[in-house]
């Protein structure tokens, strides 16, 4: 069986090889396909970035467009679909529902469940890229008992996820261009982060050639997960928790380095970043832009301001190198754009999809592919003899 080691976490085995994202955590470099993530949140969209990650080269102008009708085309639901919200209590986590929902996308693209076969392939990305949103969007007015919208394909892709996800059928008017740039470029800095949790389960899960849908499905449960993407939104009950409590931060501190109860906190520290992580920065630059913008000063923007202070200049994370990272700033603007604080994850998720498939086609891909199957260490009982249940 030859010799096996012990990697707990994955802390120091590379699972696959990848051409798609580079990270040099020391440094707190972040590339898509050798683009800087700070040129391109200046500079594309998020549609663009999805290309780029999926495709591995930026599109000119008409392969844009292309791009973009295609996905606008699907944007649509089944009718059939829609009762599949209200299958579920209103007040469930949309991280659930969501999870459900891509699942059950398979269900009704039969068409495009193998993934050897490229053209099912490819009309699966498109179908998933087109109907998330939509899907969120509908989970978000669910929530709420409001009407659901059509999409409309004159509009943008982010524009219309924010009408689908706000506006009420009455009202005509146009969506925020603030709010539609800030989400799009958030949307951009989620878009992938190489082998984290989410992206290793989708590829582990596509390994058996299960369909993309199950593959990101099953990515979506890793991401709800407070460690990970769950922490945009565990980072705003801290935030309310410290301002319900008088707004002095010390005390929380305190206990997150005693470890009491095993409190983090959370948007900080990350596995690879040991130095600021390079979304982070962006994300606490938009967060002032858009507040201000917005016109809404948030006390618990200055919270967070206050926490990372104390933290960048407190040995306990100094010297574990423990900075802000992306989550910890996202959810002060999505509050401020409207998000109820459930909807956070999965503004995530919507963001990392293009990431999801773009590692899922890779793997597929790649020839030397090997169904993934970890081994283990055995610590458990030595052999030994039933016995049968009226003599124990
Ligand atoms: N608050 C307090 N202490 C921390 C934190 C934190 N947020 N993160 C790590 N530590 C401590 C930890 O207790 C340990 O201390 P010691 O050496 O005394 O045992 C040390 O730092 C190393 O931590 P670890 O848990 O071994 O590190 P990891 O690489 O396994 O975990 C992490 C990485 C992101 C899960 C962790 O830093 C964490 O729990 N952070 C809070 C949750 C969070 O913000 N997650 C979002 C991650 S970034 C994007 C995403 O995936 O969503």
């Amino acid at each position: 069986t030859g010799l096996v080691t012990l990697d707990s976490g994955f802390m120091n085995t590379a699972t696959t090889t990848s051409q798609i994202t580079y990270i040099d955590g020391d440094e707190g470099i972040l590339r898509y396909r050798g683009y800087p993530i700070d040129q391109l949140a200046a500079g594309s969209s998020f549609l663009e970035v999805a290309y780029l990650l999926i495709y591995g080269e930026l599109p000119d102008a008409s392969a844009l467009e292309q791009f973009t009708t295609r996905v606008t085309r699907h944007r649509l639901l089944h009718e059939d679909f829609k009762s599949f919200f209200t299958a579920f209590p209103a007040n469930g986590h949309p991280m659930a529902i969501l999870q459900s929902g891509i699942a059950g996308l398979a269900t009704y693209y039969q068409h495009t469940l193998d993934p050897k076969d490229p053209e099912q392939l490819e009309l699966a990305t498109v179908l998933l890229l087109a109907k998330v949103p939509t899907m969120i969007a509908y989970i978000a007015k669910r929530a709420l008992g409001l009407p659901l919208l059509y999409p409309d394909s004159s509009r943008g892709y982010v524009e219309d996820f924010l009408r689908l996800t706000f506006h009420l059928p009455y009202q005509d008017k146009s969506v925020d261009p603030v709010l539609t740039k800030a989400l799009d470029m958030l949307l951009i800095l989620h878009a992938d982060h190489e082998q984290n949790c989410s992206t290793s389960t989708v590829r582990m899960v596509g390994s058996s050639h299960a369909n993309i849908y199950a593959s990101i499905a099953a990515g979506v449960g890793a991401l709800s997960g407070p460690l990970h993407g769950g922490a945009n939104e565990a980072v705003l009950s801290m935030l309310d928790a410290i301002k319900a409590g008088g707004g002095d931060a010390s005390d929380f501190m305190r206990r997150v380095k005693d470890k009491e109860d095993g409190v983090r906190l959370m948007g900080f520290g990350h596995r690879v970043y040991k130095n600021y992580d390079p979304r982070a920065a962006i994300v606490k630059d938009a967060a002032h832009e858009v507040l201000t913008q917005l016109g809404s000063s948030d006390e618990l923007l200055d919270i967070a301001m206050g926490l990372e202070d104390i933290a960048l200049h407190d040995d306990y994370f100094i010297e574990r190198k423990l900075y802000p990272n992306v989550d910890f700033y996202t959810g002060l603007i999505y509050k401020a754009m409207g998000f109820p604080t459930q909807m956070f994850t999965p503004l995530f998720a919507m963001g990392r999809l293009p990431g999801w498939i773009a590692q899922y086609r890779e793997m597929i891909a790649d020839p030397t592919t090997k169904i993934g199957r970890p081994r283990q260490v055995y610590t458990g009982e030595g052999e030994r003899d039933f016995v049968a249940l009226d003599q124990r």
